[in-house]
């Protein structure tokens, strides 16, 4: 089938044509930027080159994200851009890249994720929304981005269950040729682990001098966060682990 990824130059979209490929796909991969092989170009806040990057698919892997933008701009009203742009005779299957969590964890980009989810449901199209745990480079980047000088500060008790992002492109590729659910699944990694022994992991294997420090953390987020609300209950598992990761 042909098929257009949105958020093609991300974490994700740069791991995900091989997998998409040996399943005997075509792919193309959309951004603002159109970079990289087979990269198309498409805004979603815009709308300049959407129509002309998704015309001829027969699926669509939406990933693209703006969680440092305007994320109701590019993620709620630009889902809502997709659909009117998508081409209804041709489209057999749209798979959302979601987080688990979005329906309970009260934080400002997960409710705009969930609105999204929303838009999709509604639009009458043949989806799946695939909610899915952090991806182990995302885990590196903010650990790295919290490290102050010596410190490394993290919440106390908060749980995750981080996935390879190899393993969910993998997955992606096998949703995409299965039939639309036309509600949520849910895929994350093989181990349920709490940030601060992830921290530690972390640290000894990049950054010998930083010194973990878990601290607790008030507020509905952080109770939700050690409740267990960004873990997966259903779903299909990663195989790679977080140590592995470490390992490269
Ligand atoms: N990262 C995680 O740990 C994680 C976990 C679970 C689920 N997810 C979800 O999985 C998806 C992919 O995540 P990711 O980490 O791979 O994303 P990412 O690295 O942040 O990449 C976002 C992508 O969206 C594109 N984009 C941003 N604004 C756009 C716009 N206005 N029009 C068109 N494209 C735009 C970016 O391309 P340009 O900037 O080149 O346009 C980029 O290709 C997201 O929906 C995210 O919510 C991520």
């Amino acid at each position: 089938m042909e098929v257009l990824v949105t958020g093609g130059t991300g974490r994700l979209g740069q791991r995900i044509s091989g997998p998409l490929q040996e399943a005997g796909h075509s792919v193309k991969l959309m951004s603002r930027r159109g970079a990289g092989p087979g990269g198309v170009r498409g805004d979603l806040v815009t709308g300049q080159d959407l129509s002309t990057a998704l015309r001829g698919a027969e699926v669509v892997v939406h990933a693209a994200s703006d969680p440092r933008g305007d994320y109701w701009q590019a993620d709620v009203a630009g889902t809502r851009r997709l659909v009117e742009a998508v081409d209804r005779e041709r489209l057999r299957h749209l798979v959302y890249l979601s987080i688990v969590g979005v329906d309970r964890i009260p934080f400002g980009y997960y409710h705009a994720k969930f609105a999204t989810e929303q838009v999709l449901l509604a639009s009458g199209l043949p989806v799946t929304l695939l909610r899915v745990t952090q991806f182990h480079e995302f885990v590196d980047e903010l650990l790295a981005s919290t490290r102050r000088g010596p410190v490394l500060p993290v919440p106390m008790g908060w749980r995750v269950q981080p996935v390879d992002t190899g393993d969910v492109a993998a997955h992606v590729a096998q949703v995409v040729g299965n039939a639309p659910t036309g509600g949520v699944i849910e895929y994350g990694g093989p181990e349920d682990l709490a940030v601060a022994d992830i921290a530690r992991a972390w640290a000894a294997a990049r950054e010998p001098s930083a010194h973990v420090v878990a601290t607790p953390i008030p507020g509905k987020l952080s109770a939700a966060l050690r409740d267990g609300a960004a873990l997966p209950s259903s779903g299909e598992r990663g195989r790679r682990t977080y140590g592995e990761h470490l390992q490269g």
